[in-house]
């Protein structure tokens, strides 16, 4: 069995993505019961294949969980105090802020619940090393134009370590400027596209070339070699996908991480074109809202 947590407020989307892959569910608060090998994309965590451990005390399932791992981390759904009382004895969870690039824990975080007053259910197996997929930073509140730069910070820190300085990125959306922002900071050279303009601190720095103008209407060839294409247009997913086929097609660029953004429900067969892409990943960031993060590297 697997047990999804879904983001907040993003409940409905868990349920339509679990009923789309015709995968029933039984559901406690935010948590997911299901049992499928899947790991759902609208998922803050997911327990792997977990296990049900029947106690007859607080004690006893303090004992039992601190057999199967260090780290543990509770969502709580029903006897929320005996819950408590069982948490307070195992290892205290750090939840610090961590910084941008920090080095990832080396510890598995493992996920439980109490599903009744005497089972656990739990899983060392998950799919973040922070406790219920929470991801919370130690803020710029200072530079950045917008709190978009969290998602940036989010993918390089925790899916995949940034291009190296000096390479040539595309950042198409970019107004007001926090993507182009996290990328200037890294030492890299930045093409910012939007029909909107930039923040004016953000325009100015040295690494930042603005092309105010429509993503769609930009070719290839307008820009210099670029590495990686970075989106975060405000557009519907089908444009997007057509965006990325077009840059695709033309072979210059091999890197893309773009917000995949739904205005009405998230329309799950554009996501499965998107995943059809070869090397192509998909996540639900805990910095992005009603949108997935797609990446494909090469
Ligand atoms: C969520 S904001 C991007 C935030 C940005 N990544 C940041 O970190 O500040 C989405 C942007 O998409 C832009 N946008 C919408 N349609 C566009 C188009 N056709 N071409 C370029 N940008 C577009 C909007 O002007 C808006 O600035």
């Amino acid at each position: 069995m697997n047990i999804s947590l879904a983001p907040y407020t993003l409940e409905h989307e868990l349920e339509r993505e679990l009923t789309y892959r015709k995968i029933n569910f039984e559901k406690r608060d935010r948590l997911y019961f299901f049992d499928a090998d899947y790991k759902p994309l609208f998922a803050q965590v997911t327990w792997l294949n977990c296990k049900k451990l029947p106690i007859v005390s607080i004690n006893d399932g303090i004992k039992q969980l601190r057999a199967l791992g260090k780290n543990w981390a509770l969502f709580s759904v029903d006897h929320h105090r005996r819950a408590q009382l069982i948490q307070d004895g195992l290892a205290k969870v750090k939840e610090e802020p961590i910084l941008f690039l920090a080095n990832l824990p080396n510890h598995p975080m493992g996920g439980w619940t109490l599903y009744d007053k005497n089972t656990i259910i739990c899983s060392q197996e998950t799919t973040s090393l922070y406790p219920l997929g929470k991801c919370e930073f130690i803020e710029n509140k200072t530079i950045p134009p917008s709190r978009a730069y969290l998602k940036l910070w989010e993918f390089f820190t925790l899916h995949h370590r940034p291009p190296a300085s000096g390479t040539h990125v595309l950042d198409m959306g970019a107004c007001p400027g926090g993507w182009s922002w996290v990328m200037a900071t890294l030492g890299l050279k930045v093409t910012a596209v939007d029909k909107a303009p930039l923040d004016e601190k953000i325009g100015k720095l040295a690494q930042i070339t603005f092309l105010q103008e429509s993503a769609f209407g930009l070719s290839p060839e307008q820009v210099p070699q670029v590495d990686w294409f970075f989106s975060d247009i405000i557009c519907y997913p089908e444009r997007l996908l057509n965006l990325v086929k077009t840059w695709m097609a033309k072979g210059q660029v091999k890197n893309f991480v773009c917000t995949i953004k739904f205005q009405g429900e998230a329309n799950f067969s554009v996501i499965d074109q998107f995943l059809a892409i070869p090397n192509s990943k998909i996540v639900h960031l805990y910095h992005n809202k009603h949108e997935l993060t797609w990446w494909v590297n090469k």
